[in-house]
């Protein structure tokens, strides 16, 4: 995917959290001391763990497996809370810094509980001229919330991608996974208010 190209030194996103502003405090101590634990699954028993071990797997546990690893644990969890980040780190023998360095950096990912739905609107640089940044603009004023939050009745997390991999059909919004082509700040508020009734 496209969002997955960018890279987490890109210092042309302002006010977006890059790697060199991650807390590292147990971050490095962390990693690579138990590596095989994620390979025996979690202590919790929960059944969830099992995707992130077979797509770790999968991949011989590579590092550069990191952001699918980070991807599949937001599908089963909805969210990436600090015990999937570092069940994640030990597997990939990773710093904690760096996979928490990548989850923030992508407005996909996120750490706090999302709402029933999430709308990801592109604000790369195709979809934002051609209205991506309207659409993001539409959305945040009519439900009183900034990117990245979510609604005060947990029905819509909006979020922003950096470029998805769709710039043919810019700007485009992803609406509870599937990707919409050409959206405006009417059809993505029709949309949005559609969940919401
Ligand atoms: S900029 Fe590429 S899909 Fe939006």
């Amino acid at each position: 995917m496209g969002w997955a190209n960018a890279h987490p030194t890109d210092t042309q996103n302002k006010g977006e959290l890059t790697m060199a502003t991650v807390p590292t405090s147990r971050a490095d101590t962390t990693a690579a001391k138990k590596p095989k634990e994620a390979k025996k699954g979690h202590p919790s028993g929960d059944k969830r763990f099992k995707v992130l071990d077979i797509t770790m797997k999968r991949a011989q546990y590579r590092p550069d497996v990191l952001i699918e690893v980070l991807h599949k644990a937001q599908e089963a969890f909805g969210y990436l809370e600090e015990d999937v980040l570092l069940y994640v780190a030990r597997g990939l023998k990773l710093p904690l810094s760096r996979v928490y360095g990548v989850a923030t950096f992508y407005h996909l990912f996120s750490l706090k509980p999302g709402g029933t739905h999430t709308c990801v609107v592109c604000t790369g640089t195709a979809c934002y001229v051609k209205g991506g940044g309207q659409v993001l603009s539409a959305l945040e004023e009519h439900f009183g919330i900034q990117v990245g939050d979510t609604t005060p009745d947990g029905e819509m997390s909006l979020l922003s991608a950096r470029c998805l991999g769709a710039c043919g059909i810019a700007p485009a919004v992803v609406f509870d996974g599937t990707v919409a082509p050409k959206q405006t700040a009417e059809l993505a508020l029709e949309k949005v208010k559609g969940w919401m009734e």
